[in-house]
């Protein structure tokens, strides 16, 4: 394999193609929880939390797209409404479901953020160093998550393999269009 004018290029933009609609994403599950819970409860105090954070991925992929010239996802329509209602549907489940969807989406961001960073390399500093922020806080997600009660929700290997399984079906798609 050896490397070509425009390799890199190519790479880079499809990776903030995908990280833009994930945490994009990421807001709109978090926007659909608070929309059924509210912003009293502990849980949703905490869901609150989170989601400021994922703003702020969400902006630096923002900003990312917009310097970079990178298309965005064809699917932000879908993502908006799909996230919003995922969000929605987990939260009128219950907190512990809330907390589920949130430790399953994290789990694979995590690993998702991971391989990026081995593919990254040294190539590119100012995307590497956000994904590597970014992963940190969304490790912190899913530890919160698990501390609140996700593992309690009912059927959560089944609601949690299902929800693993979107985003993996997520990410491989955005990355492509
Ligand atoms: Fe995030
Ligand atoms: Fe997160």
């Amino acid at each position: 394999m050896s490397w070509k004018p425009g390799d890199r290029r190519r790479d880079t933009t499809s990776m903030i193609r995908v990280d833009q609609a994930g945490e994009f994403g990421a807001t709109r599950i978090y926007a659909g929880q608070l929309a059924v819970m509210g912003h009293r409860t502990p849980a949703a105090r905490k869901i609150a939390g989170m989601a400021l954070q994922e703003e702020r991925h969400r902006a630096f992929f923002d900003r990312m797209i917009a310097e970079r010239g990178v298309r965005p996802t064809v699917l932000q329509p879908f993502w908006d409404v799909a996230g919003f209602a995922l969000g929605a549907v987990t939260a009128a489940i219950g907190p512990d479901a809330a907390m589920a969807c949130t430790a399953a989406v994290e789990t694979e961001i995590d690993k998702h953020y991971a391989d990026q960073l081995v593919e990254l390399g040294g190539d590119d500093p100012e995307l590497s160093e956000a994904i590597a922020e970014f992963q940190a806080e969304e490790l912190e997600h899913r530890d919160t998550a698990l501390a609140s009660g996700a593992e309690n929700a009912f059927g959560y290997p089944v609601l949690s393999a299902a929800i693993r399984l979107g985003c993996r079906v997520a990410i491989a798609t955005a990355k492509r269009i």
